[in-house]
């Protein structure tokens, strides 16, 4: 029977531009539906309304029988990664991981909690890592007291940590320099953080190749408390680190910590005359790293950082805190600067003035920017052996709140390591 079209409507389906092809005669005289955006959108919501209650299935059949494939070669000896990372890769989908993460500010160690969440996955330029070293600075907890809110942390609960080492298990689009099974070395965002964990997500920009002559938490030592030691000594000072530059005596203050154990080494590197100050029970240990003169700053010597040789110092790479400008600036050269990398309100107060008056002696506040190009060097001079990360003390991830109140306390000898 013929159907009946009304004022340029079909009486089959009621619209005004029906979808029923013209090729069909008895509809010949209506103009096809245009393909607009609305037309093509109601076709793919129509697709996607057929297929959505499988769509999730159908993805994880792909991906197990993807996964299982890679892994049965990796069993065939093909060298794509190892049986392990394999067999990971088959259980990762939907997997929960530990992690131990924080929900407001305060709380010091007891405000950390053991947590099971889902295994992040590497969006554009990311890499996922399979933790095996996470080292803890003080600017962890130092976020986790509240100094840099609201910036700091982005959102709670924040899982804190950001300098790590392990291997990458999957890389996001675009990841063009590592594949799955290359052992690394990155660091992470201090806004998101994610380094006490079992799985994290990495920059590519931020990650850099580890050999195996350079264990995890070797590695994991070297991004926040390397690169600043880094960029004071390179690009506050001025120091060239193959000795090619002019001569210089420098003093560093609290040589035995994170970032000036590297600073020690670094400098000698550079050829530089160092001075270091830190506790009575770690001059062995400082003059060790290379430093040339060490004083106990507990001594009145040490506190008033007298040069036990008489020298001035060229600069000072102030690891410390609360020690004020009349003590620096008797011992400085005549354009002598501190690098305060801990600066208060008096720090920036003298940085001020020193810059307003035109001192030539000066106050230098630094914040650390991360460059994966100095984090890469770092890495190779360990593997070369031209430094060392000291290991103060290792944790599991279970344990995390002794390595976390470990570094409040203070009193870290190198690098505090966390291990899932
Ligand atoms: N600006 C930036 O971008 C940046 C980057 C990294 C770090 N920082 C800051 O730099 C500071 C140092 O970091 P870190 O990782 O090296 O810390 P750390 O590893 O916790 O330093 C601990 C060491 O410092 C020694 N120490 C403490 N007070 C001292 C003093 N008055 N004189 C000599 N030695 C002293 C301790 O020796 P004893 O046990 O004998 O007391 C201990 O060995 C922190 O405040 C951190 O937040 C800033």
């Amino acid at each position: 029977m013929e159907k009946k079209i009304k004022g340029g409507k079909c009486a089959a389906c009621n619209v005004q531009t029906c979808n029923v092809q013209p090729r069909d005669p008895r509809f010949s005289h209506i103009k096809p539906a245009p393909r607009t955006l609305h037309n093509n959108f109601l076709v793919i919501r129509e697709i996607l309304v057929i297929l959505s209650p499988l769509s999730y299935q159908i993805i994880k059949i792909l991906t197990s029988l993807f996964l299982e494939f890679l892994a049965r070669l990796s069993f065939l000896h093909t060298p794509l990664f190892s049986v392990q990372t394999a067999s990971l890769l088959l259980n990762m989908a939907g997997k929960l991981m530990h992690a131990v993460q924080y929900d407001s500010y305060g709380g010091g160690a007891a405000g950390l909690k053991h947590v099971e969440v889902p295994v992040p996955t590497p969006k554009k330029d990311e890499v996922l890592i399979k933790l095996e070293a996470t080292s803890l600075n003080p600017v962890d907890w130092k976020i986790q007291k509240g100094i840099l809110r609201p910036l700091m942390p982005r959102k709670f609960p924040h899982i804190p940590g950001t300098d790590v080492a392990g291997e990458v298990l999957e890389v996001g689009p675009g990841v063009k320099n590592f594949k799955t099974g290359d052992k690394i070395v990155a660091m992470l965002s201090h806004a998101t953080g994610g380094g006490l964990a079992e799985f994290a997500v990495a920059k590519e920009s931020l990650t850099v190749a580890r050999p195996a002559e350079v264990s995890a938490a070797e590695g994991a030592g070297l991004p926040v408390a390397g690169l600043t030691a880094h960029q004071a000594l390179t690009q506050s000072v001025g120091i060239k680190l193959d000795g090619s530059g002019k001569q210089a005596n420098i003093l560093i203050t609290a040589a035995s910590g994170g970032v000036g154990h590297y600073a020690v080494q670094l400098a000698k590197l550079g050829n530089i005359h160092v001075t270091a100050t830190c506790g009575a029970r770690n001059i062995e240990f400082v003059k060790s790293l290379g430093a040339d003169e060490v004083l106990d700053y507990k001594t009145p010597e040490g506190a008033a950082l007298n040069s036990p040789s008489g020298r001035k110092y060229d600069a000072v790479i102030h690891c410390a805190t609360g020690i004020p400008w009349s003590t620096f600036e008797p011992n400085l050269s005549e354009n002598g600067k501190v690098i305060d990398i801990t600066p208060g309100v008096n720090a920036m107060l003298t940085f001020a003035l020193k810059k307003l008056t035109f001192s030539k002696k000066q106050l230098v506040p630094l914040l650390m920017v991360p460059k994966a190009e100095n984090l890469d060097y770092l890495v190779k001079q360990v593997k070369e052996g031209k430094l060392k990360t000291v290991i103060d003390s290792k944790h599991p991830l279970s344990k995390a709140e002794d390595a976390w109140a470990k570094s409040i306390a203070g009193h870290a000898t190198g690098k505090v390591i966390v291990e899932p």
